[in-house]
């Protein structure tokens, strides 16, 4: 039975408080979001990127006459600009014949539908005094052409832009782009380019339509970017690196202005990343689909377990006055000098930046807040109007989280951004985790969850999970599913909400759960209470979190074994405390005589293995009894 109180008021639920976390992970960028269909596009990949990679990955030589010439990826002073360093050395046979290189897309190839349109570009350059006659044509692998080609003749030795359109005359998700120079001479080319012309909106530079437009229909209330553990990695190995340098951390700069004068850097999911998509892009598409913007910068300390931070005090000065720089970017007016940069790449309108996150996930907790405490000083001076986001670090069972919680409430600081990936068990046994949160401490932005699988199950108790979030709206503002996209033949993480391939997109049942609360966003919460609910034994058994279990209240009688049937978990555990320890600061629970007792029965409790840094899976198997009631 559930009554409801029609009488009485919830708290109410802001428009926006179900948003999408966009992180480019799983390739979400590259080969994904970003329209773009050539891979290593400026020959930029590079062992320092991922192992496996050369200049020329994704390329390969070929003469379509059987000429004979050579293809080369250089890295010397006739560079096209200072962050695009390398480019291709085309020397082309003399005499006839043509040869030149063809790129193999992402996935299976090219996607190429019949009666569309495709933008070639590419900046070229030779040493031919007659100029370079260039052929370029979309094929199938067998190099049955799919359009009619494009003729360019290239003239002179100083970078230029050359363009062009196709039509598809063919359809195929194994396409090539082939580019062939002929008549002898040496050709440089950087920035080989080909965009389908229908991008979302009909953007130029512009995103990928179906994958855009899933993200469109969940209507998102915000857009969280660009990651995640992106933001602040990379940093570890110099943060002075110059800005072409791989492995630099995600700076904003890197990512604006015309994208051939944008580095490529080493991604932290282990692949190369071109910001293609840049700080702009993402701006324009989070009004595009009506989301409130929601940055995150590097806090100039690296979370995600790698646990360093600047103690160059200059550093941390200019990476707080980026930041600043960037909410000019954001809502300057034109006549700004970072605002006008905004102007000049089309959007002379502000932005109306409200919020900006500081940091991702940050497992130095004092070292954290010692500099989030610097950018939120400075950025508040100037800029009263922004609400800095802090973060809880991982959900790691007590150390961070609760020192950073401690830090952050004592701060003031107006909204932390919790994260946490669990067992479906989790989300049905936690659906009250918010309803004993401080209401005169900092908003929750639970910026990252996911149950762990993308079966219908999990997003069922996501679902679940959500009417509590919901019901606690006047806390928790904000909560985003993560991650968001993944493209099937590059995962580096699992759970998503949105999957594709070079040509078909599909949603998880967690994208309809998503879709289902963001479309139908209440404006108040109405009390109710259920009755009358059945009391279940729910045998446990399997290998789960370790988190998962121990932070239930629920259960009785618990025996925890390893997989080789070693009983891990004793009637003496509290007294004996060998191997185990309680520590969660928000409660205190102990196992006598066999049974669960909770002394702060409002609180979660958590446990971990004594001098275990965090949250992590353990092969272990659990039986457990449900309590009545
Ligand atoms: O969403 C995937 C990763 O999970 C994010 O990069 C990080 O913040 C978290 O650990």
């Amino acid at each position: 039975t559930v009554d409801v109180d029609a009488t009485d008021t919830g708290p109410t639920i802001d428009d926006n408080m179900y948003g999408v976390f966009y992180e480019d992970i799983n390739r979400a960028a590259d080969g994904g979001l970003y329209a773009e269909l050539v891979q290593n596009r400026s020959f930029e990949y590079d062992p320092a990127d991922n192992a496996a990679y050369t200049g020329m990955t994704a390329w390969a030589p070929t003469a379509p006459d059987g000429a004979r010439g050579t293809a080369a990826v250089v890295d010397d002073a006739g560079r096209l600009n200072e962050r695009n360093r390398r480019y291709l050395r085309l020397n082309l046979p003399a005499g006839g014949g043509g040869y030149g290189v063809i790129n193999a897309g992402y996935n299976s190839g090219i996607r190429v539908e019949r009666q569309r349109d495709y933008d070639f570009s590419v900046w070229a350059r030779t040493d031919a005094t007659a100029g370079t006659p260039l052929t370029v044509r979309i094929t199938d692998p067998a190099g049955t052409a799919l359009a009619t080609p494009l003729r360019i003749t290239l003239r002179g030795d100083g970078w230029t832009k050359y363009t062009g359109r196709f039509r598809a005359t063919g359809s195929s998700t194994t396409g090539r782009l082939a580019v062939t120079g002929a008549g002898g001479g040496s050709v440089g080319l950087d920035m080989v380019s080909l965009f389908p012309r229908d991008t979302f909106k009909g953007r130029p530079n512009g995103m990928r339509r179906d994958l855009a437009e899933k993200i469109a229909a969940l209507r998102p209330g915000f857009l969280r970017f660009p990651g995640g553990c992106l933001v602040n990695t990379g940093s570890h190995y110099g943060y002075t690196a110059p800005n072409w340098e791989r492995q630099r951390s995600y700076q904003w700069k890197d990512t604006v202005g015309p994208v051939e004068e944008r580095a490529t850097n080493a991604n932290f999911w282990g692949y190369n990343q071109s910001y293609g998509i840049g700080y702009y892009e993402y701006f324009q598409f989070a009004e595009d689909i009506g989301a409130m913007a929601l940055p995150v910068v590097p806090a100039m300390v690296t979370g995600c377990g790698q646990n360093r931070a600047t103690d160059d005090p200059e550093l941390l000065r200019r990476h707080i006055q980026d930041t600043l720089d960037l909410i000019e970017f954001a809502n300057g007016p034109a006549s700004s000098q970072w605002g006008s940069l905004r102007a000049r790449m089309g959007h002379p309108e502000p932005f109306g930046l409200t919020h900006l996150g500081v940091g991702n996930e940050e497992n130095l907790p004092d070292a954290f807040f010692e500099r989030f405490r610097q950018f939120r000083t400075a950025i508040e001076a100037a800029h009263p109007e922004i609400t800095v986001v802090s973060n809880s670090g991982p959900d790691d069972a007590g150390g961070t989280f609760d020192r950073l919680w401690e830090l952050n409430r004592a701060a003031g600081v107006e909204m932390v951004d919790e994260h946490y990936y669990n067992s479906p068990e989790w989300f049905l046994q936690n659906n009250e985790r918010y309803d004993a949160y401080d209401r005169a401490g900092p908003k929750v932005f639970l910026g990252e969850y996911a149950s762990q699988d993308n079966r219908f199950y999990n997003a069922l108790t996501e679902a679940a999970y959500m009417t509590g979030l919901e019901r606690n709206a006047d806390i928790v503002k904000l909560a985003s599913y993560a991650p968001l996209l993944a493209n099937e033949d590059y995962v580096q993480w699992r759970p998503d909400m949105i999957w594709f391939n070079n040509h078909a997109s599909w949603g998880s049942a967690s994208y309809e759960v998503q879709k289902l609360f963001m479309t139908n966003v209440g404006d108040e919460v109405v009390p109710s209470r259920a009755s009358g609910t059945p009391t279940t034994t729910v045998p446990i058994t399997g290998a789960i979190g370790l988190s998962t279990w121990a932070t239930s209240a629920a259960y009785d009688d618990v025996t925890v074994t390893s997989a080789d049937g070693t009983t891990l978990l004793r009637d003496d555990f509290s007294a004996g405390a060998s191997n185990w320890t309680h520590s969660s600061g928000r409660g205190s629970w102990s196992i006598v005589d066999g049974s669960y007792v909770q002394s702060d029965a409002a609180a979660e409790d958590t446990m971990v293995t004594a001098g275990d840094p965090g949250w992590r899976d353990y092969d272990l198997r659990v039986t457990a009894t449900k309590r009545s009631g």
